[in-house]
């Protein structure tokens, strides 16, 4: 029995777009309306929590009343048929909610917080706000488990080997221009089929390589898992 096919999927914002939340860097997104370093840095953090905690709490409120959409569920189905491993840039748990597996996220999730002192002591908080003044059992602030500009990547290694593996790569809804998770794609085997579904042409990339399919998530990746599953 051949060892299934091993795709990894990579994700950004764009995929979450038709499911009502912000994309960060398309006209309209959230760096449209919110200044980076006030509510998404180590900076912002130490300057005004209240506003980073605000922030993240609205953000959080968005995704739990966001539904996967058909991009989400149909990579849910692909794993039926492969080994389906995906890297979300994403804090939204729309992936989970789809029922995908294998989900890794690179900048952290939205309905989990941590201690501001260690990186170790993370606590569900599914739909919960957290406001100035709740404790981490360390006595510390509790903080979104986000990882902000300017903070290290945890999972950055293994989703770099990961990636590495893949026998299949495809890339959905990402501009491609925050490392080091835009970094990943250099890791992959450049012989693998490669797709990216995406509107837009990303910036500073050659793709010429790669299938890039122009359309919006929940449109296009149905069509290539239908394309993928046909193909096995
Ligand atoms: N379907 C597919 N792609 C879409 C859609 C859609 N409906 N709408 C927008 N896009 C594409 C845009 O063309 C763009 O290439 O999604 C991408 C969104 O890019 P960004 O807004 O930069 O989001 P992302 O790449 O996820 O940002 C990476 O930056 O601010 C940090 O931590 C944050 O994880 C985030 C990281």
């Amino acid at each position: 029995m051949p060892q299934a096919k091993q795709i990894v999927v990579i994700t950004g914002a764009g995929i979450s777009a038709e499911s009502g939340l912000s994309t960060f860097r398309d006209s309209g997104g959230l760096w449209e309306g919110y200044d980076i370093n006030e509510v998404a840095s180590i900076d912002g953090w130490r300057i005004n929590p209240e506003k980073v905690l605000d922030f993240y709490n609205l953000r959080r409120k968005q995704a739990l009343e966001a539904k996967p959409n058909n991009a989400h569920k149909a990579l849910a189905d692909l794993q039926n048929d492969f080994d389906v491993q995906i890297i979300t840039q994403n804090v939204d748990d729309l992936h989970e909610k789809a029922g995908s597996k294998n989900v890794l996220h690179l900048h952290g999730e939205l309905n989990k917080a941590k201690s501001s002192k260690v990186d170790d002591y993370i606590v569900d908080i599914g739909s919960q706000p957290i406001e100035l003044g709740d404790k981490a059992a360390d006595g510390s602030q509790l903080r979104p488990h986000v990882v902000w500009f300017g903070e290290l990547v945890p999972n950055l290694e293994k989703a770099a080997h990961i990636t590495s593996k893949a026998d299949i790569l495809i890339v959905i809804g990402t501009s491609l221009v925050v490392y080091p998770a835009a970094g990943l794609i250099d890791y992959v085997k450049q012989s693998i089929p490669k797709y990216i579904i995406d509107p837009s042409e990303p910036e500073f990339r050659d793709l010429s390589d790669w299938n890039h399919i122009k359309e919006k998530a929940a449109s296009g990746t149905p069509k290539l898992v239908k394309k993928l599953k046909d193909k096995r």
